[in-house]
């Protein structure tokens, strides 16, 4: 028996050497170790071995099966080494070839210009806030001294949701109450607020029933008139660049007095007058104004003791007026060729 077994694990470990090939190694497993394999049928003979030979003999068995199970796994791993080898060679990348182009998307221009105001405004200290699009009727209208039944609300036709009282935001002023509110009353604030607004407006190219404002608030002690001028020239001279001139005309809202419009100088006929500026030399840009007593009052500022101003920009006229964009409407379509996205060759 033992040299059946010498001879056994020598051909097993000759058949195991010159094997390249998984399955074929998986087969010599099978004809060596399995249920009727060569050695498993040795094993059985073992009863007949007389009981005094059984321990050495059984040894033997055991190494000669350590030995083929050990060649075995040695020529898996050598044969899985070679197949990742190949593998890795044929998978070799060909740096000579051309590239496959990535289309990347392009920012949209009202994205481009509310970041643009974003960073102006912060240079100056202001935060960027947030705020509601479903808003309560007490925001957008109430606290900002537009009581139920007031005439200033037909200007601003709105979508109501529920009963009066929740609609879609027609302005992102309500974010200067929440704003206000939120403070507490006893510190400075200096915020804007880009947003989605909405009105009940027929669309056409100057109007869209969802655009975009930017609101902004500043609440301290000692604000006046002059100090919205002074930062409203920065952003105009930043935006539509150094020669651009501002002034003030007097306007109305209720939340603020007094309120003006804001107007930049022409920068396409330089003031002398074309068909942009209407033949005045100036645009309109914004509203704004001293922040109205009765609204720092209803959101927990003194105003004997805190004034402030606000201003709120439309986005999509801004952004209009700056890359001579002709339609509102091309801000919202899905058509990409007519669609207003940032040429990143100009970036
Ligand atoms: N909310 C105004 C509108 O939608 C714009 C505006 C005007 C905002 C004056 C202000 C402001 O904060 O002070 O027409």
């Amino acid at each position: 028996m033992k040299e059946e077994l010498a001879k056994i694990k020598e051909q097993a470990l000759k058949e195991i050497f010159l094997c390249g090939e998984a399955r074929a190694l998986s087969d010599i497993r099978v004809k060596y170790l399995g249920k009727a394999g060569s050695l498993t049928t040795i094993l059985r003979g073992m009863k007949d071995v007389a009981p005094e030979d059984r321990p050495k003999v059984g040894a033997i068995v055991n190494e000669t099966r350590n030995a083929i199970e050990q060649a075995l796994t040695d020529m898996q791993k050598s044969i899985d080494d070679r197949e990742l080898e190949n593998k890795l060679a044929n998978e070799k990348i060909d740096i000579s070839l051309p590239a496959t182009e990535i289309k990347v998307g392009a920012p949209n221009i009202l994205e481009h210009i509310v970041e643009e105001v974003e960073e102006i405004f912060m240079s100056m200290g202001y935060d960027v806030v947030d705020g509601p699009e479903i808003e309560e009727d007490k925001f957008n209208f109430e606290m900002l001294n537009i009581p139920k039944g007031h005439p200033a609300r037909d200007a601003q036709d709105t979508f109501y949701i529920e009963d009066e009282k929740i609609l879609l935001r027609s302005q992102t002023s309500p974010v200067q109450a929440r704003t206000m509110l939120a403070a507490g009353g006893n510190k400075p604030i200096r915020m804007i607020c880009p947003g989605k607004t909405y009105r009940r407006d027929a669309d056409d190219a100057t109007h869209s029933h969802q655009f975009m404002q930017i609101e902004g608030l500043l609440v301290d002690k000692n604000i006046s008139l002059s100090d919205l001028k002074g930062t409203f020239d920065v952003l105009a001279k930043r935006l539509f660049g150094e020669n651009c001139e501002t002034r003030f005309r007097p306007s109305y809202y209720q939340f603020t007095e007094p309120s003006v419009e804001t107007d930049i100088s022409c920068f396409v006929c330089k003031g002398k007058g074309c068909s942009l500026c209407k033949n005045t030399g100036w645009i309109t840009v914004s509203g704004a104004g001293i922040v109205h007593p009765n609204v720092l009052r209803n959101c927990g500022y003194d105003p004997k003791e805190w004034t402030g101003f606000a201003f709120g920009f439309g986005a999509e006229r801004l952004a209009m007026l700056k890359y001579g964009i002709s339609d509102i409407r091309k801000f919202y379509q899905t058509d990409l060729r007519e669609s207003v996205v940032f040429d990143r060759k100009e970036d």
